[in-house]
């Protein structure tokens, strides 16, 4: 080892880094100014102005727009952006010298962080880049397809996500079926029809179950729906890169054997993280990534084949999770749904606006959606985007892959303000 590498590890170490993620972590943490007392219950915190004025100090808001398109991907709080940085300097300071002696154990440590988050083994996860890599391995490698089978997805699922199920039951000669959800459900009537959807399509193989819709937020009864299709026969891939951090879960909770994620929507990491679940058991339905070996199907990680990615997007992971711990998984998931509430609750009893999605507290999470009663179309709902925009300073998003129609989608995030949430409901209101 040259006397100039040993030196500049002897520097790292003085700035804490050089051990890794887990070292930084514990250095930034000692670093946090404090966050405020959460001794007050979730429901309690929710509606506390106080408490979430003091969590927006550790961001940096946009001026200019009240944003309320916060689905696309989150915000690293400064602390965790700080912590990106020095590790982003680290890493194109240290190269593969770093790489090749430090990442692998590192690497872990962004594992055991998320599998202690979601009250799994480590060994059941494996980092991806984002959720959708992990569903491509999931889906890509399935091999239990045969011709004839049928594979189901419905119209509230990720869109790309259901193109490739439409794609891989073409590639496979089998069927894709696409299901229709109510445009307002509870979670009764979405356990019903998905049960009714279960028990009555023949050859049903595969399923996903998206746990957060990214079209309007529903929330799905995804334990008793896999339940019900486990009885069946049936696998199933959970979507869950909308809902992890937008509401508050452990995976044992949900009941799935296969789930997808991310980590740079509501966990609030760098942007350039996933995770895949694989339940202990269930590896052999699933082909290591081609060219990998998994002889005993043990092995998470064997499903994905990452090569040069992010690295300290990664190794900062664990600050991103202690981070979202402090602010408080159960009070971030009630802020939100009370935040959706309060324009909800106001936007019904508008009767030119149609709002869409959950209708009971259980399916409800921060993320809604609504349209004016009867604009149903793309260029509509575009239009309307912009007059949101343009004509009142409320910035959101078009969806359109509802079997109902187009919508706006409205997403606060934790720094959002209940008087930004009030310009929404002034703006709806003189939509009329
Ligand atoms: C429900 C849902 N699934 C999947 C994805 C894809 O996530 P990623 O971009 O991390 O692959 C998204 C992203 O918006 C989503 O909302």
């Amino acid at each position: 080892m040259s006397a100039q590498l040993i030196s500049r590890r002897q520097l790292l170490q003085q700035s804490l880094f050089l051990s890794g993620s887990l070292l930084s972590a514990q250095a930034l943490a000692t670093q946090w100014p404090a966050l405020p007392d959460s001794s007050m219950s979730a429901a309690d915190l929710a509606r506390s102005e106080a408490y979430w004025q003091s969590i927006s100090a550790f961001y940096k808001k946009a001026g200019g727009i009240v944003n309320l398109e916060h689905g696309y991907w989150g915000k690293m709080s400064l602390p965790v952006e700080q912590s990106y940085i020095t590790l982003t300097e680290m890493v194109n300071q240290q190269l593969s010298y770093y790489a090749r002696k430090d990442w692998y154990r590192d690497a872990q440590g962004a594992v055991d962080a998320i599998a202690k988050s979601l009250a799994v083994p480590a060994e059941e996860i494996a980092l991806t880049r984002n959720a959708t890599e992990a569903m491509h391995n999931l889906l890509f490698q399935y091999k239990g397809i045969q011709p004839g089978d049928t594979l189901l997805w419905a119209d509230i699922d990720y869109p790309a996500f259901q193109r490739t199920m439409a794609a891989v039951a073409e590639q496979r000669g089998a069927k894709g079926v696409e299901m229709t959800l109510p445009a307002q459900a509870n979670k009764q009537q979405l356990l019903d029809v998905y049960k009714d959807k279960i028990r009555t399509t023949a050859n049903l193989k595969l399923m996903l179950l998206t746990h957060a819709s990214n079209q309007h937020g529903l929330i799905l009864p995804v334990a008793e729906i896999a339940a019900f299709a486990r009885q069946h026969g049936v696998d199933v891939i959970c979507d869950c890169a909308q809902s992890w951090g937008l509401i508050d879960f452990t995976l044992p909770e949900l009941n799935v054997d296969w789930a997808v994620f991310n980590l740079h929507k509501w966990i609030g990491s760098p942007v350039g993280v996933g995770a895949l679940y694989m339940r202990k058991g269930t590896l052999n339905k699933v082909a290591p990534y081609p060219g990998e070996s998994d002889p005993d199907n043990v092995l998470v990680h064997k499903r994905v084949h990452m090569a040069t990615s992010n690295f300290a997007a990664f190794l900062a992971v664990p600050d991103a999770i202690q981070f979202h711990n402090k602010v408080g998984p159960a009070a971030k998931m009630a802020r939100l749904k009370y935040l959706r509430e309060h324009w909800v609750s106001q936007a019904r009893k508008m009767s030119h606006i149609e709002v869409l999605g959950a209708t009971d507290n259980a399916s409800a999470s921060g993320m809604g959606a609504f349209r004016i009663a009867g604009q149903t179309s793309r260029e509509q709902i575009n239009a309307l985007q912009q007059r949101l925009e343009k004509e009142f300073g409320v910035f959101t998003v078009g969806r359109h892959d509802l079997a109902s129609g187009s919508c706006i989608r409205v997403t606060p995030q934790v720094f959002t303000t209940l008087k930004e949430i009030d310009m929404l409901v002034a703006a709806l209101a003189k939509l009329a």
